[in-house]
């Protein structure tokens, strides 16, 4: 055996690669266990080598450097998806021969989500390509005749080999082509399974290679890790245009679509679905759905406005606090930061003395919703201080701000847009940081001002 046919043993975690087998340097498995490295054999055929230099070339065309000023641009190619909430995402529609994945929990609705995008772009522009290595023709039909999604121009091919993928889209040159899913689908003349990290960033850089050289826009659904992560290699988020999480809780009816990279748009933009007997809806108003069930007068609940890319989302922040039974005090956090929790109880046993230390502290965010920037920290500390106290926080009251160590409220981005919200969906006051009304911000809600968790917490439940 010639050096060159020896074969590699790689981390199908990350793509790290080791003439020996073992496992992986870097990679531990969320219970602690060493990820085992998976033996490929290295025959990298001059045919994929070419594939990967063309990628290259096509997406720079090379006329050579030109001033900026004369570089055309056609954004008016965009084309619309016709769900809105996915448009968003993606920056104002799908610009052809952009290559964008979309990862999620298998069960979320990906394949459903790029059927009813799949449909919309075939009435627009025919014909679409609807490629389905995991599902067989039938059960895709089904699928699509209970949403409603038996276009004309929808071509559907359940197909796993991509070189026969390749050859169609040369032959019938569809306007998109959807790839359900990138580890089902494989190269034959590599030897690892379909799924191995080979394969996947084999066949990603070959689908890469097809988007930019024919400008079929390409969506490709990829499945999730235990993890979080995309399965398969890191690289192939970095190949990619556009990297969007279709994210939910499975038991509950609503979805959000995250952007985590972008190279044709914002990636703080999201869109929200509801998953329906028939497929998904969007949902224009979700602030509304998830403050549906609110309880009013109630001790520890707090409604707080999150700011997702431009759009303000307002959550309704749940505290439950109760005498700890056994030696050490549990803190159970949903859909909150763990750490971000923790250290905002400390603030609160420490600047006001709620002896938290003695108790079990559960946080939920209600409806299965998910807050992630500092702004909810008040919302935090109010709902645990209105539990612990069993006082109930002012009714009709959005609340903002983040707290620092020595309880203080600091500054919050867009406020104006938060509080205007609020007052669409008929909350009558604001509670904001007093620097943000500093510089004479008017407000579409009558607003006070706080400059500690103290002035809060008196505001609030006094
Ligand atoms: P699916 O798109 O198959 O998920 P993924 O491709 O991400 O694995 O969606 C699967 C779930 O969605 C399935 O559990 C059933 C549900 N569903 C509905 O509730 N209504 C519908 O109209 C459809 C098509 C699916
Ligand atoms: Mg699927």
């Amino acid at each position: 055996m010639s050096p060159r046919d020896r074969s590699v043993y790689r981390c199908q975690q990350c793509g790290f690669a080791s003439p020996k087998p073992g496992t992986c340097p870097d990679c531990k498995r969320a219970s602690g266990e060493l990820v085992a490295l998976v033996e490929e054999r290295s025959r990298p055929s001059s045919g994929t080598r070419r594939s990967v230099a063309s990628t290259r070339r096509s997406v720079t065309p090379s006329s050579g450097p030109r001033p900026i000023r004369d570089i055309a641009m056609d954004d008016a190619e965009r084309r619309r998806t016709g769900i809105g909430e996915l448009d968003r995402v993606l920056g104002g529609g799908v610009v052809p021969g952009s290559l964008v994945l979309i990862g999620g929990d298998p069960g979320i609705g990906k394949s459903t989500l790029l059927l009813q995008a799949a449909r919309a772009l075939a009435e627009a522009a025919p014909p679409v390509l609807y490629v389905s290595a995991e599902e067989s023709a039938v059960q895709v039909k089904l699928r699509a005749e209970r949403l409603g999604a038996v276009a004309d121009g929808l071509l559907l091919w359940a197909e796993g080999d991509l070189e026969a993928v390749q050859a169609a889209v040369h032959d019938l040159k569809p306007r998109a082509l959807v790839i359900d899913s990138i580890q089902t689908v494989f190269l034959p003349e590599l030897e690892s399974a379909p799924g191995s990290v080979a394969q996947v960033r084999e066949c990603g850089a070959r689908l890469m290679t097809l988007a930019k050289g024919t400008g079929v826009a390409t969506f490709l659904v990829g499945h999730v890790t235990k993890e979080g992560a995309i399965a398969g290699p890191r690289v192939l988020e970095h190949l990619v245009d556009t990297v969007l999480y279709f994210e939910g809780e499975r038991h509950h009816a609503y979805r959000v679509l995250r952007a985590v990279k972008n190279r044709f748009g914002s990636t703080n933009e999201i869109g929200v679905f509801q998953m329906a007997e028939r497929g998904l809806i969007e949902v224009t108003n979700p602030s509304g759905l998830f403050l549906a069930e609110r309880p009013r007068d109630v001790p520890g609940s707090v409604i707080v406005s999150s700011l997702e890319g431009t759009r303000p989302l307002l959550l309704e922040l749940q505290a439950l606090v109760s005498p700890a039974p056994f030696g050490t005090p549990r803190r159970t956090v949903l859909g909150v930061d763990y750490n971000r929790a923790c250290l905002l109880l400390a603030v609160l046993e420490k600047r006001v003395g709620m002896p938290l230390g003695s108790q079990d502290v559960f946080i939920n965010v209600a409806g299965g919703g998910r807050v992630t920037e500092p702004a909810a920290d008040l919302g935090i500390v109010i709902a645990a201080a209105s539990s612990y106290m069993d006082r109930p926080a002012r009714g009709d009251v959005v609340v903002m701000g983040e707290v620092g160590l020595t309880g203080e409220i600091r500054a919050v981005t867009g406020v104006e847009v938060r509080v205007k919200e609020a007052a669409a969906l008929g909350f009558r006051e604001a509670v904001v940081p007093k620097s943000n009304l500093a510089d004479g911000t008017r407000l579409a809600l009558p607003a006070l001002g706080v400059d500690t968790i103290h002035a809060a917490i008196d505001a609030l439940l006094g």
